[in-house]
């Protein structure tokens, strides 16, 4: 394998209206749909389905979620030797609001996700070795993605982290090791308390966290695009411009192709420029991983967008 995901399954369950329940009251919303999810298992089919070997290290539910989570991995060509169950816990599940805007409000209960430990980074060992890259995001314990660093810089294995959902308690020391650091505007908002409404201040908030020796940043921002911020560089990519329908899980189908594309070429700036492209498909699809293309699929996409 070249890639692994070391993080969360979880079951999306997406409702579509653009009003939601006050305390006692009862709403009918329009639409719904259920689909697989989790910012782990989100990046590791993105990834697979633009052709990267992928593996994932992550945890299920002992529930009827389980199977159907495994079964949609493995159509997706992701490696699940090492997707477990944890016994008596329900998979995770995230329940998600769209709005007519498209926007996206997700609630997590992490559920099984919160049992990955380290001792499943261990039994895993040997096929990560063999990985090039590890990504980390934060819906599993923090101690076991701190676990999962120390791995990866022991066994010279590249790191992405993608410090979603943001938690303000996140060890920057420990982002600093990472290769790439890759959250979106939120989270740089949360990490830094600083504002980002704008461009500049966007660089202003990542400038903090660079001082602080973080050697690549590369923030997402949805329909603004996405910047690389590393020393004193600074490489701005422009949006795809689409007509958005959801925009959930946009941000992993970028971390996703990136990861494929960075590890099949090394470069980074045109791994941006393929995810956000990428990333923009995703969002003219309902849903998280089934709005993600496969190559052929987005290579139509390209032509015309
Ligand atoms: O980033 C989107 C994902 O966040 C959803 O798939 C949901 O499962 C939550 O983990
Ligand atoms: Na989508």
């Amino acid at each position: 394998m070249e890639i692994a995901v070391i993080g969360s399954n979880m079951v999306d369950l997406i409702t579509y209206t653009s009003q939601l329940p006050k305390a006692g009251e009862t709403l009918e919303a329009p639409d719904f749909a259920i689909g697989c999810g989790g910012k782990g298992a989100n990046q590791a089919v993105a990834a697979a389905k633009m052709g990267g070997r992928v593996m994932m290290v992550s945890k299920v539910g002992d529930d009827l979620f389980a199977p159907e989570t495994v079964a949609n991995l493995q159509r997706q060509g992701v490696d699940t030797r090492f997707v477990t169950t944890a016994p008596g816990t329900s998979s995770g599940v995230a329940p998600i609001f769209v709005d007519a805007q498209s926007q996206n409000r997700i609630l997590i209960i992490k559920g099984a996700n919160q049992q990955l430990s380290a001792a499943d980074i261990d039994a895993a060992a040997e096929a990560l070795t063999a990985c090039q890259l590890i990504i980390l995001q934060l819906e599993i314990p923090l101690e076991t993605v701190y676990y999962a660093i120390d791995f990866a810089r022991r066994h010279n294995i590249k790191v992405i982290l993608n410090p979603a959902p943001a938690v303000a308690d996140l060890d920057i020391a420990w982002a600093c090791k990472c290769d790439f650091f890759m959250p979106n505007e939120t989270e740089l908002e949360i990490l830094t308390g600083m504002p980002v409404a704008s461009d500049e201040e966007v660089k202003l908030a990542g400038q903090t966290l660079l001082r602080r020796g973080l050697k690549n940043l590369i923030i997402t921002m949805g329909a603004r695009g996405s910047l690389w911020m590393s020393g004193d560089s600074v490489h701005q990519v422009a949006p795809t411009a689409v007509k958005a329908v959801d925009t959930s899980g946009a941000g992993d189908a970028f971390i996703g192709c990136f990861a494929q594309a960075l590890v099949k070429t090394g470069d980074i700036a045109a791994a941006m420029t393929q995810a956000s492209a990428y990333a923009a498909c995703s969002v003219t699809g309902r849903g998280t991983q089934r709005s993600y293309p496969d190559a052929e699929t987005f290579q139509r996409f390209l032509n015309v967008n």
